[in-house]
């Protein structure tokens, strides 16, 4: 059986189920963070695993009276009185369930970042699609005003088993995405950068690059952005990329392409920009742009 860190804990517990063993370990995680360490407290049977808690030292705010190592001394002794009691009741109430998620489901996932359904960032989603399933491959197309999805507190926890805290819709969203080929962004310009919406699944994939870290799990699907503005000129898409690309290799996602396409206030409809749909066509069937292209609307 692995060893996370060195044992820094250990005793065994006669019970009338066996013998239960439990040990705590620590583990140096500042390749990830500067100064994380990570405990474990790993509850044995005979010759299986009953129980593990995980807590690291990114949890704790400098106003919190507990720290990691404090607050996994005392479940370890809370847990040792607990399998004294009744260890069945103690095995049937913090059974282990640990990460999976490998299969692929979607060869191309599409985040649809604007709250407005049916406008041109939904147009660009629908041209995405098109092409991908053209190719005979498989396209899934996420509406993001559409999902339940809660801001992230920072609470890290993320670092102690790669997994959010929350069970809402971000849960299925990193699966898809981290299984993967390409991602692509589908974005407006809003006040410079992404959409709230958009912004909440960026800062929430903070799990996913948990669970990259810890070596869970180690995908690197290809990203393209395409973005649009109501103004005119390049300097609009400036944040926008910024930010997009930041959380692109924060989640391991390499950028491979942006369509930029300004100049919406006076234009509305990006079905009129002539050879757009086209070069959206070849940017996602290739996977891969050379370099980012800004489309600027005709006579503009
Ligand atoms: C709240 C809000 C903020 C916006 N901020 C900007 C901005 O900072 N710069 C810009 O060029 N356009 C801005 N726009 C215009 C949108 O980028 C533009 O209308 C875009 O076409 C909307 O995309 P959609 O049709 O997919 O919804 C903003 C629009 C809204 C509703």
């Amino acid at each position: 059986m692995d060893h996370p860190g060195e044992t820094i804990q250990r005793c065994v517990l006669p019970t009338n189920a066996g013998e239960y063993s439990l040990e705590l370990f620590r583990e140096d995680l500042s390749a990830i963070y500067p100064g994380m360490v990570r405990f474990t407290l790993r509850v044995l049977g005979e010759d299986h695993v009953i129980a593990v808690f995980r807590t690291n030292t990114y949890e704790y705010s400098p106003t919190d009276p507990l720290d990691a190592e404090g607050a996994a001394r005392r479940r370890m002794d809370e847990w040792m009185q607990r399998i004294t009691a009744d260890p069945a009741r103690f095995a049937a109430e913090e059974g282990v369930s640990d990460w999976s998620g490998t299969k692929r489901m979607a060869d191309v996932v599409i985040l649809q970042g604007s709250p407005r359904a049916d406008g041109n960032c939904a147009i660009l989603a629908g041209w995405s699609a098109d092409a991908v399933r053209r190719t005979g491959g498989t396209a899934r197309v996420y509406y993001v005003q559409d999902l339940e999805i809660k801001a992230c507190i920072a609470c890290y926890q993320c670092y102690n088993t790669g997994r959010c805290i929350y069970r809402d819709d971000m849960g299925d969203l990193i699966d898809t995405i981290s299984n993967a080929e390409v991602l692509i962004v589908c974005s407006p310009v809003y006040t410079n950068t992404v959409p709230a919406g958009l912004k909440l699944v960026m800062d929430r994939f903070q799990a996913h690059h948990a669970a990259r870290t810890l070596g869970l799990t180690g995908s690197n699907p290809k990203g393209i952005l395409l973005a649009v503005a109501g103004r005119r000129g390049a300097d609009n898409f400036r944040c926008l990329t910024s930010v997009v690309h930041a959380f692109m290799r924060n989640a391991g996602i390499v950028p491979s392409g942006d369509i930029l396409t300004d100049g919406m206030d006076e234009v509305r409809d990006i079905r009129a920009i002539p050879g757009l749909e086209g070069r959206v066509h070849a940017a996602i069937l290739s996977g891969l742009l050379p370099q980012a292209t800004t489309d600027r609307a005709p006579g503009i």
